[in-house]
């Protein structure tokens, strides 16, 4: 009755939008069949085009574009003011298809939350949704319909810029964060609702992958590891209803995603059921004949459509190749057909066809200032970015700072807006965001004192400086205090020696960790490290407040600082939270989604490695072991490890059964205590070994995890049910099996320091 009622209203709704039989709208195959069958070639074609609103499409250019149908989507204008207008024209043309209005909505929209790894961080489901729902509201309240989002590639290589949009290294923790931010962003109804976006999954595939850590390098990867390890969260995606896919920019073991017949074909349609829309990306197809697989743009249009690249983002190559490429024969009208059907799908499922303005909504209704205060959510970016941060060290409980005496703020960090941000901001303003010195000020105000004084600058390497000047920002970022370092220096030594103890927000610009933005190096810039070696001259308290968007080489801070605080990029309330934790209103409880290697050398470093035969043991000698001679082996901070200001102990694992028959299931619990003086959270981790299988098999994986919070002396029995799924793995054969044989349980509060049990899956 209910759909019946609601159906009928959607059915009225629409009578003046797209050419199809308004009485076909219920029944999205023939709605979609029907409008398709009045279309020209022309107007398919130009549903394959997603155009970056940008100064190389002036408007006047694209009022004719879109009044004459030629116009899928547009992406990169964000208010509905702007959108109106184009959907307008789009309403002008002759079968008044509507346009969809695409952004990259990847760590917030209005309100920035903190990047991907710090989301992560936070081993909090509950956290992501917030973030993401909140984030999908307001892109819908700009009338923005789809998000270039979530990025799940797995990386387990920091040189990569684009670690730090993702969340990490792990396949389960990141498949689990896959799921929860598409069913936030595109919430439960369908067609999606007024105030949700649909989430374009990116970047299909394995691009987190790619050689040395070069972005738009090329991956090669044998297909064990594909399955295994870098897939599972893309799937996770579809599996939880992502509406799109975004195609990766890289080649996969010869073949560019983009003409990637297996990948988008075999693997995502065939075995996976994907049945929505593939996006390239930016020029991707065009790029084709970079790869050096396409002679020109007309075969690279060919390969793109026969693999299944449905929309074409930011390049002409459709639109100038298609219509002779159908002519001569070498494209078939059902290939065309095939593409538009997931594009007009994707508008269906994103209820434009109902109704185009649905997240436009009447131009009475526009914000009248779109940055107004009151369309931020900042008490929801605030209790975010409280979870996303990890505490590294604190010696001597120099953490939570005294809320007395005098507290000396450092740092090239501790005050820029800008940063804050992080990688990728929407339409987050800098001004904005609350900076440290802002945070800490508005905390301390009436109870300690603050000196502030910058220290150093992001870098003094001019050709740096430049580059991330000339990135794709609108104005410079990185702007340069034009003293001396030593001058910089002196006055920070001179803040810090009036001080009790100092506090150094030190790291990366944001632009350091972005797209385009590898590095060969994980150090912090030198004449940041010399501020940090002159503040801990002065023998006062050093506290380490990094900003960062991927793992550092931290080994002076290690042996050096008191205590280190990793915030990543925290986001519009940033400066309040990193206060909130600084002075213990928050108990840190956040975790690593990513090793931190302990050298540049010593990349990949990862927890869930491959058995060897020759493995290197910590403690024990390592000639002939698989390791390196120089320095100690193994991670700096392992995956999953993070500090709180109390103490927490782990004991009593056990197994509910010492075998498990197939398709049954054992419980693993242990006792969990809260052996210090405060109350905190903690994340208790359940990895699986499997003991002997058919192929080599990581020394461990990642199964289940639960964050939980103990009163001081509290202590609680966490129980975790493994079942023949957490088991399964693919082998040689590419099936998924869960073979028979011992297992060995391990539960920790992070990868390493584990205390295990064992049982037997049975025949
Ligand atoms: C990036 C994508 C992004 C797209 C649109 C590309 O350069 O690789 O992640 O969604 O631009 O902005």
């Amino acid at each position: 009755m209910l759909c019946l009622l609601a159906c009928t209203a959607l059915t009225l709704a629409s009578t003046t939008h797209a050419q199809a039989k308004p009485e076909l709208l219920g029944n999205r195959t023939a709605f979609i069949d029907d409008l398709l069958g009045q279309m020209t070639v022309d107007e398919k074609i130009g549903q394959l085009r997603l155009v970056s609103i940008a100064p190389d499409m002036p408007a006047k250019k694209l009022a004719d574009e879109l009044a004459a149908g030629r116009v899928g989507g547009t992406f990169n204008s964000v208010t509905r003011a702007d959108n109106r207008p184009l959907q307008d024209g789009a309403m002008r043309s002759r079968l008044k298809i509507p346009l969809f209005f695409a952004y990259d909505v990847i760590h917030g929209h209005r309100t920035t939350f903190p990047i991907g790894l710090g989301l992560a961080s936070s081993w909090d489901l509950d956290v992501v949704a917030t973030a993401m729902r909140t984030a999908a509201e307001e892109a819908a309240a700009d009338g923005i319909d789809m998000t270039f989002a979530p990025m799940v590639d797995i990386s387990r290589d920091p040189r990569w810029g684009r670690t730090s949009e993702g969340f990490g290294e792990d396949p389960y923790l990141v498949s689990r964060i896959a799921e929860v931010s598409v069913r936030s962003l595109q919430g439960q109804q369908t067609p999606i609702a007024g105030n949700r976006v649909m989430a374009a999954v990116k970047h299909f595939a394995l691009y987190g992958a790619v050689e040395g850590g070069r972005d738009y390098n090329v991956v090669n990867m044998d297909p064990q590891r594909m399955f295994n390890d870098y897939l599972p969260p893309y799937k996770a995606a579809v599996d939880a209803g992502a509406g799109a896919v975004m195609v990766a920019l890289n080649s996969i073991n010869g073949t560019p995603a983009t003409s990637n017949v297996w990948l988008l074909q075999d693997l995502l349609r065939k075995q996976w059921g994907f049945k929505g829309l593939t996006v390239s990306d930016h020029g991707a197809i065009t790029e084709l004949v970079n790869h050096g697989v396409a002679h020109d743009e007309t075969e690279a249009a060919q390969l793109a459509i026969k693999a299944g690249t449905d929309m074409s983002m930011a390049d002409q190559v459709y639109l100038g190749q298609l219509p002779g490429l159908l002519k001569s024969g070498r494209v078939q009208p059902r290939e065309l057909d095939d593409a538009v059907r997931e594009i007009l799908g994707a508008k269906y499922d994103m209820g434009l066809f109902h109704d185009p303005y649905l997240r436009i909504g009447r131009a009475d209704g526009d914000p009248a200032e779109v940055n107004a205060e009151s369309r931020l959510h900042r008490a929801a970016a605030r209790t975010v970015a409280q979870q996303s941060m990890v505490l590294l060290e604190n010696r001597n409980a120099t953490l939570p700072l005294k809320k007395s005496g005098t507290v000396a703020l450092v740092g090239p960090l501790a005050d820029s807006h800008i940063d804050m941000l992080g990688s990728w901001s929407g339409s987050g303003v800098d001004k904005q965001t609350v900076t440290v010195r802002q945070g800490l000020q508005a905390a301390l105000e009436g109870r300690a004192k603050l000196v502030y004084a910058r220290g150093a600058n992001i870098t003094e390497d001019k050709h740096i400086v430049d580059y991330l000047n000339f990135l794709n920002w609108d104005d410079p970022e990185v702007v340069q205090d034009k003293r001396s370092p030593q001058a910089m220096i002196d006055e920070a030594v001179r803040a810090a020696r009036g001080a009790d103890v100092v506090v150094a927000a030190v790291g990366e610009s944001r632009g350091m960790s972005h797209e385009s933005s590898s590095r060969t190096q994980l150090s912090l810039p030198e004449n940041q490290l010399a501020l940090l070696k002159a503040l801990k001259a002065t023998g006062k308290p050093l506290v380490l407040v990094l900003m960062n968007g991927r793992p550092l080489d931290l080994n002076w801070a290690r042996e050096n600082a008191s205590a280190i605080l990793e915030t990543w990029y925290t986001g519009l309330e940033g400066g309040n939270a990193i206060a909130d934790i600084l002075l213990g209103e928050v108990n840190p409880s956040g975790k690593l989604p990513i090793t931190f290697p302990r050298s540049v050398g010593q990349i990949p470093s990862y927890y869930n490695h491959a058995r060897l035969g020759r493995p290197f043991t910590e403690g024990k000698p390592g000639n002939y072991t698989s390791q390196y001679f120089e320095e100690p082996n193994g991670p700096l901070y392992p995956f999953g490890y993070g500090l709180s200001y109390t103490e927490f102990s782990l004991s009593g694992v056990t197994v509910s059964q010492p075998t498990m028959k197939a398709g049954g299931r054992v419980e693993a619990s242990v006792t969990v205590k809260n052996t210090g003086r405060r109350a905190g959270a903690t994340v208790v981790q359940l990895y699986i070994r499997d003991e002997a299988a058919s192929v080599v098999r990581p020394v461990k994986e990642l199964k289940d995890f639960r964050k939980l919070t103990l009163q001081p002396g509290e202590e609680k029995r966490v129980s975790f049910t493994i079942d023949a799924k957490a088991l399964q793995f693919y082998n040689a054969k590419l099936d998924q099996v869960a073979e028979p044989g011992q297992f060995q349980v391990q539960v920790g509060l992070d990868s390493k320091q584990v205390k295990t049990a064992s049982f037997t899956l049975l025949d």
